[in-house]
């Protein structure tokens, strides 16, 4: 065949035609390191930032890489002397980029020239091996997908990119440059070169990858060493060059129709984000599909954030996500990372998080512990060993703040659901959480046990600087009570908003079956689209929608 090629490649037009394409991709390889060196790639969105850190670990993985490279160049089988032979240790390119990422790419690709300058064999020739291995190490580090090579797709993805579109391009350039330069004849270059080039990044990466990426990946990924998720959000929160792609809820109301779609609001960066979500993804062990499935937000220090959406949606997960149960407890593909109070929840255990993130559940019943209120409040303190004195000074301020003054020697089977549930909230808070998460904390109340949470909440929210993530089906009390909220779908942010902008999507809601608009933002969006009211008028708070509705009513002369 490749005679064939050869002496197709050899004459006429399509061999002006190839060297063109093999120089322009040389061209293309030298923009693609200036791009990325002064910390720009290029992704679907256009040019973003690469959001590399250059810390000591990746100064570390570069060394490895280069020096893996280098030491084991020399472990050649000649096939064809001055041309080339069967090297091994080329298969380690494509595998080291998909790990390492920016950095395996670099480590390889700029110890070509470095080992041919140490080697003294640094030639006109060696820019092709230099310019080549660009995208033998930039396709796979860009396109592949995360190597969990469980999944068919990652596979499939691993072999298109790393063990055939890059040595394609690879090919091109090297035969391309060497027959231009005539350091090759043009049917040595197009034939046999080709050849060995096959055989070392097709041939040998098709039967080693699988095997050094199945041990490697979950090794180096356990460790936090995996290029995605050193590069997205690391383990200190939001850093220098983090590019988010979250939400920032307080910025000025987005029309409905955008709040429609997954929103991509670019927020500044910033340090102070108490939680930093960035394309969390979750599978539970037993499910055939992703329960979380890319979802990116961020919530500033003290911000009240209410999460709805329809059963199913994922939001019980996500609250475990971000009390790190996931994947500490509950276990699953997670991929992706959740930075809560700069503590990545992959590199702390859910112990030391619970002194900072604390987690109400719906039923007040399952998360009493002690015969008395007192014992159930000391209960969590008790056990990260505070002194007693400690506990006691918080239990009875803590009692006030949650309106149950006085309540420190009750019985807890005797409370309402109402006062459990304010309980549960104290308890919670006795290890003075930073953030504090709420899965459907009134669904078992009545209205006036909902308000009476809510109210609580709010005010904990203002007073103690505690940020409140309240995962609730309530509109009306988070119209009310809540920032700003977050609607999930089937496993997705769907839109995320204020109250005010939000409820006025009512699309949204009425083609997600199982939530429901507040009435009056309902009634009030029926007067708005008869043109009675103005689009300024709407509201989903009550008090103001009694207005507004009053000074109609007034108008109209009912
Ligand atoms: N332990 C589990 N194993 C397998 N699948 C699960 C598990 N827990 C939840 N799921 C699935 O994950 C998806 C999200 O569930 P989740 O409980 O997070 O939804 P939710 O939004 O909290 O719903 P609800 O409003 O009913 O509480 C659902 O499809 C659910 O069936
Ligand atoms: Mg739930």
């Amino acid at each position: 065949m490749n005679h064939g090629l050869g002496n197709l490649v050899a004459t006429g037009p399509l061999h002006q035609i190839i060297i063109g394409l093999s120089l322009s991709s040389m061209v293309m390889a030298i923009l693609i390191w200036v791009l990325e060196f002064s910390g720009w790639t290029i992704s679907r969105r256009g040019f973003v930032r690469n959001n590399m850190n250059w810390d000591a670990t990746t100064v570390a993985l570069i060394a490895v890489s280069a020096a893996i490279y280098i030491a084991g160049r020399p472990i050649q089988f000649q096939l064809l002397p001055g041309v080339g032979g069967l090297n091994p240790t080329l298969s380690l390119a494509p595998i080291l980029a998909v790990l390492f990422g920016l950095p395996g790419a670099i480590g390889v690709t700029f110890s070509m020239p470095i080992g041919d300058t140490l080697s003294g064999a640094l030639t006109v020739g060696s820019a092709a091996g230099f310019l080549g291995h660009t995208f033998l190490t930039w396709i796979p580090y860009k396109l592949t997908r995360e190597p969990d090579f469980k999944s068919a797709k990652a596979v499939f993805s691993f072999f298109l990119w790393a063990v055939v579109v890059g040595p394609v391009f690879h090919i091109l350039v090297v035969a391309g440059w060497l027959d231009f330069t005539h350091l090759l004849p043009t049917a040595v270059a197009w034939s046999a070169l080709v050849w060995i080039l096959l055989v070392n990044h097709t041939l040998i990466p098709s039967l080693t990858a699988p095997i050094l990426i199945q041990v490697l990946y979950p090794f180096l990924k356990a460790r936090g060493i995996y290029w995605r998720d050193r590069f997205r959000a690391n383990g200190t929160g939001v850093s220098a060059g983090f590019e988010s792609r979250s939400i920032n809820g307080l910025v000025e109301a987005l029309p409905a129709q955008a709040a429609d779609s997954t929103t991509s609001v670019v927020s500044p960066l910033a340090t102070d984000f108490e939680v930093v979500v960035d394309d969390l993804r979750f599978r539970y062990p037993t499910a055939s599909e992703d329960s979380l499935k890319g979802i990116s937000f961020t919530v500033e220090r003290g911000q009240f954030v209410g999460i709805t959406g329809p059963s199913g949606a994922g939001k019980s997960t996500l609250a475990l996500c971000l009390r790190g149960l996931i994947p500490h407890v509950c276990s699953g593909s997670l991929r992706g990372n959740v930075t809560v109070c700069g503590l990545n929840t992959r590199g702390v255990r859910p112990a030391q998080l619970g002194e900072k993130v604390g987690l109400v559940f719906q039923d007040p019943e399952a998360q009493i512990i002690g015969l008395t209120v007192e014992e159930d409040l000391a209960f969590g303190p008790a056990n990260y060993e505070w002194p007693r004195e400690k506990i006691l000074a918080n239990l009875s301020s803590l009692l006030d703040s949650v309106r149950l003054h006085g309540a420190e020697k009750r019985e807890t089977f005797s409370l309402s659901g109402g006062q459990k549930q304010r309980v549960a909230i104290a308890s919670a808070l006795m290890m003075s959480p930073r953030l504090l998460i709420f899965d459907e904390p009134t669904s078992e109340l009545d209205p006036a046990g909902k308000e009476e949470v809510f109210t609580i909440v709010r005010d904990l929210c203002n007073r103690l600087d505690v940020t409140i993530i309240m995962i609730e089906h309530a509109v009306e009390q988070l119209a009310e009570f809540a920032d700003r909220i977050i609607f999930m779908d089937h496993g997705r942010i769907v839109a995320d908003d204020t109250p005010r902008a939000l409820f006025r999507n009512v699309d949204l809601f009425h083609r997600t079956e199982g939530e429901r608009l507040p009435h009056v933002a309902e009634l009030l969006f029926l007067l708005m689209k008869d043109g009675l009211i103005s689009s300024d008028q709407f509201t989903p708070h009550e008090d103001e929608a009694v207005e507004v509705l009053s000074r109609l009513l007034q108008g109209s002369d009912v």
